[in-house]
């Protein structure tokens, strides 16, 4: 069974034994809830693809405590690294980077980068600072499925595992961290997030590209696009549409749209894309919880600051293949 424990000097310390002893704990970031491993112990590691029933080339993030620790990570370490955990972290910031020697190859998934960050949420610095070292953690889902925002999330994604999870509350930003990858030429965005490429750009003083949807893992192409989803299928449609196309046994998830009629469960989020990211899993897993034929998103506007939302949603519209059920290659 799972242990939602408050995140007080008790829950710290029994989380440091535990991570100690190769085990795995969830912990808050300010994005999402996080699966975490000692990353420098290959057999912990392991237990977090096999929790997750994530395929092993699949690569992990590596939280630390902040820039002093980069560069035992990241070799060579490039000056736009530096220039961009300085201005955003502890922060949404993912950093990839050529892996510096000695780093596991069951963290890079056997592929020659490694990917950064250093979480601004205060449980995950204290967690890191206690342990001491550095903590390697996917969100703390099953492969697939939608990122947890909140302890109990958490919980009801690993109803079977013997599993410490720390209580945090609700994360602040909701989405994941933005990636960015500084191993080749130009800097490139593999996933959108609440810092935008421009912020970046503004950084490093020339453009940061965005990657295709598809080319989020480097040997996982075309994999990743049913991600992040919910077990209903899920359709975005243009908010003047919603009428015509919401059935009875639908739920639907608004942001401007007026109320459908009977039978037809709905969820209202806020109309900033802050606060919509800040809610969006949390309303797709209520949604997702009364089993419902389809859940009908009202598309989100365009325009930069709705980029990681859209981004999600595509994902978690996008058609699901059969073989990724089981996280096998197409
Ligand atoms: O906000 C976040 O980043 C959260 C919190 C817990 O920190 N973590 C998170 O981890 O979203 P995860 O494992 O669910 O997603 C990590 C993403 C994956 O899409 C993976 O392909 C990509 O990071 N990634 C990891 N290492 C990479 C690498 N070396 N090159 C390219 N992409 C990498
Ligand atoms: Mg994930």
């Amino acid at each position: 069974m799972s242990r939602i424990v408050r995140a007080d000097d008790e829950g710290l310390d029994r989380a440091v034994a535990r991570l100690r002893a190769g085990e795995l704990v969830a912990f808050p970031t300010e994005t999402v809830y996080g699966l975490g491993a000692d990353a420098g112990d290959p057999a912990a590691l392991r237990r977090i693809f096999a929790c997750k029933g994530r395929p092993a080339d699949h690569p992990l993030i590596v939280h630390v405590r902040g820039v002093g620790d980069l560069a035992r990570w990241i070799a060579p370490l490039p000056e736009s690294a530096i220039s961009l955990a300085r201005a955003f972290w502890p922060g949404p910031l993912t950093i990839v980077g050529r892996a510096a020697a000695g780093v596991s190859e069951v963290l890079t998934g056997g592929h020659p980068t490694v990917a950064v960050r250093s979480p601004a949420h205060p449980l995950a610095a204290a967690l890191l600072e206690r342990f001491g070292g550095a903590l390697a953690a996917p969100s703390a889902n099953r492969f697939g499925r939608l990122s947890p925002t909140r302890a109990a999330h958490v919980a009801d994604e690993f109803p079977d595992e013997e599993l410490l999870i720390l209580d945090g509350g609700a994360t602040q930003v909701g989405l994941e961290s933005t990636i960015v990858d500084l191993s080749g030429a130009e800097p490139r965005v593999l996933r959108p997030g609440r810092i935008a490429a421009t912020d970046l750009a503004d950084v490093l003083g020339r453009p940061v590209e965005v990657a295709p949807r598809d080319t989020e893992a480097p040997s996982a192409p075309g994999r990743l696009d049913s991600h992040y989803a919910p077990g209903a299928p899920l359709r975005l449609v243009p908010p003047d549409e919603l009428g015509a196309t919401l059935r009875r046994g639908d739920a639907a998830l608004l942001r401007t749209a007026p109320e459908p009629g009977e039978g037809i469960a709905c969820r209202r989020l806020p109309s900033d894309p802050d606060g919509y990211g800040r809610g969006l899993y949390a309303a797709l897993r209520s949604l997702d919880e009364a089993g419902p034929r389809a859940i009908v998103v009202e598309a989100p506007p365009d325009g930069a600051a709705w980029h990681a939302i859209r981004d999600r949603l595509a994902r978690a519209a996008a058609p699901r293949p059969p073989a990724h059920a089981e996280g096998s290659e197409p």
